[in-house]
């Protein structure tokens, strides 16, 4: 017996330890190794892991039949703050961290395990994609994993983490996650690589040109985080974790209430500028409203004209909107729409209230945006609110113009409770522009147009825009003093915390894809 231990532990340090010169290269190359990554990921001393002794078991190519123990991916579970979570972090020392049946099959057994347990699921990426030696076994074991992704969507929350390649099949799992990380530097996602793009296209691209952190942060929207190092990255998935629910049958984790029911924020007041065209900071309010300021933005570097957080308030989970008067005047557009959509659908399937903050002069017109599908994605965002049954409190801070004032959580499309500031002004359009269009005759035909309009923009803004004309209708329940904004929305928090809403039942919607 004693000798059948030794030899067990003696193979199991062989194997944590890995292939040395594989592990210095993945040092050299700026890169923590799968199980370095798992350390700081995970409550210290809390990994089990599944499937240690596993071995591919192909033969052609030189592969042998004796392959590495774990096939190039660790799996099992361990926890967060204590909360569990299934997770798997690719080995890229074996096989370049590439994807064949066995890698599969472990990846799959934690996917069901987290799914069957009701625990979030986490990815931490490093692979060269399917393993060409095991060909359509590869492919297959991609298949399997996507098609976990999807059952898993909406019922446990999935964190897929890029912290090398990310190439081709891996690629698409990580776009089925609710979430995204990638690391400047180190990681890269594309669906094939430079070699393969120069060969079709005979464009030239290096792998960070093509997909990295950059790219992918800014310009395609694939990743919801960027970070500088594999540390500050994973310590924001812990951040991340915290703030979701395990499940779709739970809610999620929250604080005892630290008292904002009753505060007042004088700063509220002054960020803000009366006038409705003069830029500021949103993030500046949503740092007033939520509890110690804290709040988890996604996309910072995408489609940055409308803000997608989460936060607590008065302990409370939620999931913030706001326009971002300093980027585009707040307008919403084809990039901002589908993010919004995705961050309120996320929100809704996890039972997260969600807090809408407004201040837009309304879609981005022009023929890019016609072109690009504005009114298919713009239809993403207006969808996503429409089905959402999670509490929803709209706040209007200034400026809802037309249809993004609709799309913006307004009560026809069922928000519970419509607050608004004393500068709110909604409207089809802003008042020059409407005067320009209904009295389009009387100004061509006036000695002082300039006398004239201004006149005109007066008796419209008074009739139509006054701080209390949505409110006088029923639109909006109340036009509250922006200082108790914070306390007002607690407090309409509280007031929702037991809302239940069912649908008619349907197999699924057909969302505006
Ligand atoms: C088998 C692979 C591999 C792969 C890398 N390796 N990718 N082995 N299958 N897909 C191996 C290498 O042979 C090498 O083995 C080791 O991993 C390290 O790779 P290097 O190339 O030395 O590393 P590096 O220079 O850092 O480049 C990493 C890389 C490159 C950019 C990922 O290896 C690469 O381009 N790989 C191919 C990417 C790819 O096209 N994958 C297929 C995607 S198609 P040794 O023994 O030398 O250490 C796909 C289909 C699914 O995934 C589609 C579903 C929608």
């Amino acid at each position: 017996m004693r000798s059948l231990r030794e030899e067990r532990e003696r193979l199991r340090e062989r194997i944590v330890a890995g292939r040395p010169e594989g592990v210095a290269r993945q040092h050299a190359l700026g890169k923590r190794t799968a199980r370095e990554r798992l350390d700081l990921l995970l409550d210290a001393g809390s990994f089990i892991e599944i499937d240690m002794y596993q071995r591919h078991q192909a033969h052609g190519l030189r592969m042998g039949a004796q392959g590495p123990h774990t096939d190039g991916v660790i799996a099992g579970s361990g926890t967060i703050d204590g909360r569990r979570v299934f997770v798997y972090a690719q080995d890229f020392t074996i096989f370049g961290g590439s994807l064949g049946e066995a890698h599969a099959m472990k990846i799959q057994k934690v996917m069901d395990l987290a799914l069957s347990t009701g625990s979030p699921f986490i990815a931490l990426n490093d692979s060269g994609g399917a393993r060409i030696q095991e060909g359509v076994m590869a492919l297959n074991g991609y298949g399997g994993i996507f098609q976990r992704n999807v059952q898993a969507s909406g019922v446990i929350p999935q964190i897929s983490v890029v912290l090398g390649p990310c190439a081709g099949g891996a690629a698409y799992s990580t776009a089925l996650a609710d979430f995204t990380f990638m690391v400047h530097d180190t990681a890269q996602l594309y669906l094939t690589g430079p070699d393969v793009v120069e060969a079709v296209t005979g464009q030239r691209v290096t792998h960070a040109e093509l997909g990295g952190a950059q790219v992918h942060g800014t310009l395609s929207g694939v990743a919801t985080f960027v970070h500088d190092d594999e540390e500050s990255c994973l310590m924001e998935v812990r951040y991340l974790v915290s703030m979701l629910p395990s499940n779709n049958l739970e809610l999620p984790p929250s604080s005892p209430p630290c008292g904002a029911a009753s505060e007042v924020r004088p700063r509220l007041a002054e960020i803000v500028p009366v006038e409705p065209n003069k830029p500021y900071d949103m993030r500046l309010v949503i740092a007033e409203l939520v509890d110690d300021g804290d709040f988890l933005e996604m996309h910072r570097g995408w489609a940055p004209n409308v803000i997608c957080a989460l936060a607590r308030i008065d302990g409370g989970v939620v999931g913030i909107v706001g326009n971002q008067p300093m980027v585009l005047a707040g307008v919403l557009d084809v990039a901002a729409s589908q993010k919004a959509a995705r961050f309120v659908r996320f929100c809704d399937a996890f039972s997260i209230p969600l807090v809408t903050l407004v201040d837009v002069p309304g879609f981005l017109p022009g023929t890019d945006q016609e072109f690009a599908g504005i009114i298919r994605h713009g239809a993403k965002l207006l969808y996503a609110y429409c089905e959402a049954t999670v509490p929803r409190i709209q706040v209007i801070l200034r400026k809802a113009y037309g249809g993004a004032y609709i799309v913006m959580d307004s009560r026809s499309i069922g928000t519970d409770l419509s607050l608004a500031w004393p500068t709110n002004e909604i409207a089809v359009m802003g008042a020059e522009g409407a005067v320009n269009v209904i009295y389009r005759k009387e100004l061509a035909a006036a000695a002082d147009p300039a006398a004239l309009r201004a006149q005109l923009v007066r008796e419209y803004a008074k009739e139509l825009v006054h701080p209390n004309y949505a409110a006088e209708r029923g639109l909006v329940d109340d036009v509250i003093d922006p200082v108790e904004t914070r306390s007002v929305v607690a407090r309409g928090l509280a007031m929702l915390r037991d809302k239940r809403k069912q649908t008619a039942p349907r197999k699924h919607g057909n969302v505006p894809l």
